[in-house]
This record gives structure tokens, C-alpha cells and sequence, in this order.
């Protein structure tokens, strides 16, 4: 049995079938896939972490995922919006500190006011931090001249999930209406790489219907897609959602936690030079669960620089970690488990991807 792990290792094209042993392996031969990935990780970031500050500033969304705690019909959270104010301090910390860049996240929204209050928050972000601070956006589908206008304010990443890669099991996933469609998903990346994003995607991990299948068609997905960053994590069920009426039937939480980390090894196996991050999630799941993604492949964390007293209110899954803590509490807890995994944050740096250099000096 261990043979073939070893073998699919040596062996350079992975493929649907070869993917999916990788992602079944048990014991010893896991043990093995996480050597090779971690290898590969030490061989080309050593082990040096980018930290990403992330602002979630709001958590008003008009759309209705069926698996997002903050989808429209929730009526159950209360909504909040922090003000300009309240986001440029918090950039001001991640600069202050050294934390090389930012993320800033909500929930969708397209009207033309939300996206020229992001123009100006970019340019005042730009400006308060001498231009140093790299922002990576992360604010949903936008017509292509938002995703121009934000670029040339300042934004150079953009995070946008794929979710699923299969069309079939996007479509279980979300209502079926022009506001969740998953061509204009991928019309929307398209848009991203073209303008010069730096651009990144990812899916959730154990999510009902997905099959082994469907996940290895995933990573395949963000090779194909030449995708330079990645945050992918475990779905986790949220009882205000329509997709909790499947919770029976997903995989065990501790089960969906070890197919993450070993999509994240599969992936970096495929993908040695692009960012991959150790989300949240993980962490929703097991303490050290960022740490053991950044052991095994991932590259990125987000350490979150939320006001504390909002952090409750973007309940994306159930049991967001951090919520009670303030963005000083996370840097120094966070510098202390990065250590436990012989691991230390490159303060200061943008720590962009090299594989995006490589991919826009070939086109
Ligand atoms: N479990 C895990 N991740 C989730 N997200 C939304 N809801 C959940 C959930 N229940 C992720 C989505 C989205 C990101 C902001 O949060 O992948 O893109
Ligand atoms: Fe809104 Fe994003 Fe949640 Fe969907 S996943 S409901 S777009 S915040
Ligand atoms: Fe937030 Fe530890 S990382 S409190």
C-alpha cells in the first residue's frame, strides 16, 4: 500500500484518479504525502509566513449562499458596518505593526455607492501607509471596470472563491438566480487575472453532495485556472443556514479538518511557488489547526485586525476563532504557535507570490 503512494509521488502527472488515492491516504502513506509537501514548502518559501491583516468591515450581504452564516435571509445577527474611520486605524495597525498587507472582506454588495467608498478607502490606505501596504480585496463579483477602478486605487490582490469548481454541485449550493451563477464566477477570475490581480480562489472542504472526485477536480481547477493564491478550508455547518438540514450527512468534522490539510499538501505538490493560506476555519476545528496547515504546505496566514467588537457579527461558520480577542491579543498568540511549528512571520514584506511573476512575464 505505501508503495503507491511513494509511486503517484515520483510520478509527475496527478491526475483525477491519482489525486483521490493521495487524498484517501491513511497512516503511513499520509504520513508520506505530508513529508513531500512540506519539503517542497521549506524548498521554496523556507520557513518564513506572510502575514495578511485581515479587516472584515462588514458583514451586509445581498446574496444568500446556502452555507454562509451572514447570507441576506439570516435574520438572526445583527449587521454592522464599520466606519471609514474604524478600517484606515485598523490599517494603520497592520502597518504600524509590520504586517506587510491587508485583506479587506465583507459581504457582496455592487451599488455604486459601496464601491466608491472602497476607491476611496484604497487611495487613503495607499496614502496613510506611504504606499507600503499591499491590499488584497476580497468584495465578490464586480462588473469589470470596479474590478479597473479599485486596481488602479491600489488593490493588486483579489481573493475570489470558486467554492466548487463542479457546476453541478455549485448549483446544490446556491439559489438559483443571476446573483449566484457560476459562469459569471468564472467570467468574474477571468476579469481579475486580465486586468493584473494578483489573483486567488479556493473551495470548501466537506461540503454535502461533494465527492473525492469533485475536490481533486478542484485543485485541478486552480492549475488549470494558473491561480497564484489559495484559501481553502472546512465547511462548517451553521444552523441558520438551509444547508443544515444535510448535517447528518457530511463527513465528521475531525475528518473533514485531515481532507484539508491534505488538499493543502496535494496543492502544493501541484503548485510549489503559489500562496497558499491557513484559513480561519481551521482553527474553528482544532486549536493548532492553521499551524499544522502551515507545517504541511501553507504559506500565508490572516491574522484578524477586526475590532474586537464587531468580530462576533461575521459568523460566516460556528465557532470563529478569536472573536473575543483584540488585534494585539492575535500577534502575540499567533508569533508564539507559529514557533511551536518552527515557523516565523516575514514582518514587513508583501510576500507576493512568485508564481504570479512568472505566469505574467509568459503571456
Ligand atoms: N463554512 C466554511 N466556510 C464558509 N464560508 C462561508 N460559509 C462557510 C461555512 N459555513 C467561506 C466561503 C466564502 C468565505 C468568505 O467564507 O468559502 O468564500
Ligand atoms: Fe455573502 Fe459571501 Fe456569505 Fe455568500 S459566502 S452569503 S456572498 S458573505
Ligand atoms: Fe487570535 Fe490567537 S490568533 S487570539
Amino acid at each position: 500500500m505505501k508503495k503507491q503512494v511513494i509511486n503517484i509521488l515520483k510520478n509527475n502527472t496527478l491526475g483525477i484518479d491519482e489525486i483521490v488515492t493521495l487524498l484517501k491516504a491513511e497512516g503511513e502513506e499520509r504520513a508520506v504525502l505530508f513529508r513531500e509537501s512540506a519539503k517542497i514548502k521549506n524548498d521554496y518559501s523556507g520557513n518564513k509566513v506572510y502575514y495578511r491583516g485581515l479587516i472584515e468591515f462588514s458583514n451586509i450581504c445581498d446574496k444568500n449562499c446556502y452555507y454562509c452564516g451572514i447570507r441576506r435571509n439570516n435574520k438572526e445577527i445583527e449587521r454592522y458596518n464599520l466606519t471609514d474611520k474604524e478600517i484606515l486605524d485598523a490599517a494603520l495597525y497592520a502597518y504600524n505593526n509590520d504586517y506587510g498587507s491587508i485583506v479587506l472582506q465583507s459581504g457582496e454588495l455592487s451599488n455604486s455607492h459601496f464601491t466608491s467608498r472602497i476607491t476611496n478607502l484604497l487611495k487613503e490606505i495607499k496614502k496613510l501607509s506611504g504606499g507600503k501596504l499591499g491590499i488584497t480585496i476580497s468584495l465578490g463579483e464586480q462588473t469589470g471596470n470596479v474590478y479597473r477602478e479599485w486596481f488602479e486605487a491600489g488593490a493588486h490582490r483579489y481573493l475570489l472563491r470558486i467554492e466548487a469548481s463542479n457546476p453541478v454541485l455549485y448549483a446544490k449550493l446556491h439559489p438559483d438566480n443571476d446573483l449566484h451563477n457560476y459562469y459569471r464566477r468564472l467570467e468574474c477570475l477571468g476579469l481579475l487575472q486580465k486586468i493584473g490581480y494578483q489573483t486567488g480562489t479556493g473551495v470548501m472542504i466537506g461540503l454535502p453532495f461533494q465527492t473525492y472526485e469533485d475536490l481533486a477536480a478542484d485543485l485541478l481547477f486552480m492549475k488549470d485556472f494558473d491561480i497564484d493564491m489559495v484559501g481553502m478550508g472546512p465547511y462548517i455547518e451553521h444552523a441558520n443556514t438551509p444547508l443544515i438540514r444535510y448535517k447528518n450527512e457530511l463527513l465528521p468534522i475531525k475528518a473533514r479538518f485531515d481532507l484539508s490539510l491534505k488538499m493543502i499538501a496535494v496543492l502544493r505538490i501541484l503548485m510549489k511557488d503559489i500562496n497558499i493560506a491557513a484559513s480561519t476555519a481551521l482553527q474553528a476545528i482544532d486549536p493548532m489547526g492553521r499551524e499544522k496547515a502551515i507545517k504541511i504546505g501553507a504559506n500565508v496566514i490572516m491574522p484578524n485586525i477586526t475590532p474586537g467588537i464587531y468580530r462576533d457579527n461575521y459568523n460566516l461558520y460556528e465557532n470563529k476563532p478569536c472573536t473575543d480577542d483584540s488585534a494585539d491579543d492575535c500577534k502575540g498568540c499567533l508569533e508564539a504557535r507559529l514557533s511551536m511549528v518552527d515557523a516565523e512571520p516575514a514582518y514587513g514584506e508583501w510576500g507576493d507570490a512568485k508564481h504570479y511573476f512568472k505566469r505574467t512575464k509568459k503571456d
